[in-house]
């Protein structure tokens, strides 16, 4: 088969690689029928996830078919559609039993395209099938539903529902990336007073009104003050750090209020100073998490029925053996307007 392969710092290529086989009973292999790229796949790209080890097949997002499944899977059959988990959970260790799937301790939690070989690729191996993957109803598109695989998992637990987005809070987000976009479009599900969205690109803020922000700032354009004025001086009852540099995570601790939640969903590679010299009096939580996917058959439901804006989400889309000319355009948001690039296999 064909796989995009990880060789190294900056260095990546579509080739041809051996076929993925059963290992443990446990295992399903996939045929990819969708798949897409996040942008975690550009830090590994960029070196800095050394534990990706170079020879990975990258990519940890997918909608596919089920050609082989091992004598212990359960929940899925040869011939079903089914949805693929960034995380793949053994079920069984004192995480897994948490629903803390991200932790997993038995070698599950995020390996695909991570630790093990990925989605971006004609098949793939899915260790840990039973809660890995999920059966898809026919009605559902397979470019749509490769959304639930990631981002709207993550922006849903890890920025909606660790930040308790409440009716009538006012919710900032930084960043209007697919994950802050996803975040806004299910904070709303909790009917807050006002979504703010806050973003250095146009093009994203753009992208924030039409996903359902209230008021768009630019980070350069004083978002502290907006928030001050909007909030009769409070600050905001819940703030979502969608990035992943120090100077919006200390942004987010200076934009909540007295008594209100930050919670981190960017992935940071460098340290951030935590101004206790003024927090310490505010009585703020501050949630920090990987996702873990116990939400998945919800937004599942709500996939189905019609209430997650995808669509709006997956802006470009490409035949599978395309994904170097995906993975440019995705790199070159800033220019290309790319919030989501959807792979498919076929034509
Ligand atoms: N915690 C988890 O489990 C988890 C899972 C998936 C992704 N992530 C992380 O979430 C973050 C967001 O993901 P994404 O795919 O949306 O990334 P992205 O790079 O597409 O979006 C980030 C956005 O932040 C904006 N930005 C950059 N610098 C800024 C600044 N100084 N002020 C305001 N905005 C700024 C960019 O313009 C962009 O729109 C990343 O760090 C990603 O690695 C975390
Ligand atoms: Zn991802
Ligand atoms: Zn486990």
């Amino acid at each position: 088969m064909e796989a995009l392969v990880y060789h190294g710092a900056g260095k990546s290529a579509w080739e041809k690689v051996a076929d993925p086989e059963l290992v443990d009973p446990t295992d399903v292999v996939v045929e990819v029928l969708a798949t897409t790229i996040c942008g975690t796949d550009l830090h590994i790209l960029k070196g800095d996830v050394p534990e990706t080890k170079p020879g990975t097949i990258l990519g940890h997002e997918a909608v596919g078919r089920v050609v082989e499944a091992g004598a212990g899977v359960r929940s899925v059959s040869v011939g079903d559609r089914v949805l693929v988990s960034c995380v793949s959970p053994c079920g069984q260790c004192r995480y897994c039993r948490e629903q803390a799937y991200g932790q997993c301790l038995n070698g599950g939690g995020w390996v695909l395209g991570h630790l093990i070989n990925g989605t971006q690729a004609a098949y793939v191996r899915v260790p840990f099938a039973d809660l890995a993957v999920h059966p898809l109803p026919s009605g559902v598109d397979s470019a749509e539903a490769v959304l639930l695989s990631d981002i709207f998992p993550t922006s849903y637990e890890v920025g909606v529902l660790n930040g308790g987005v409440r009716p009538g809070d006012t919710v900032v987000i930084v960043g209007a990336g697919p994950i802050g976009l996803a975040a806004a479009a299910t904070a709303k599900l909790y009917s807050p007073g006002r979504i703010i969205a806050v973003d250095l690109a146009d093009s994203r803020l753009e992208a924030a009104r039409r996903l359902g922000a209230d008021v768009v700032v630019r980070a350069d354009e004083n978002p502290e003050d907006l928030v001050r004025e909007l909030t009769g001086g409070l600050g905001a009852d819940v703030v979502m750090e969608a990035v992943g540099v120090p100077d919006t995570f200390e942004l987010c601790t200076r934009l909540v209020r007295a008594g209100g939640t930050v919670a981190n969903v960017g992935v940071h590679g460098k340290p951030v100073t935590l101004h206790l010299e003024d927090l310490w009096i505010k009585n703020v939580t501050i949630r920090t998490g990987l996702v873990d996917t116990y939400s998945t058959p919800v937004l599942l439901d709500m996939l189905a029925a019609g209430k997650l804006p995808v669509a709006e989400l997956a802006t470009h889309r490409f035949r599978l053996d395309q994904i170097e000319e995906a993975y440019d355009v995705f790199g070159r948001s800033a220019e290309t307007g790319a919030l989501k690039v959807i792979l498919t296999a076929g034509s």
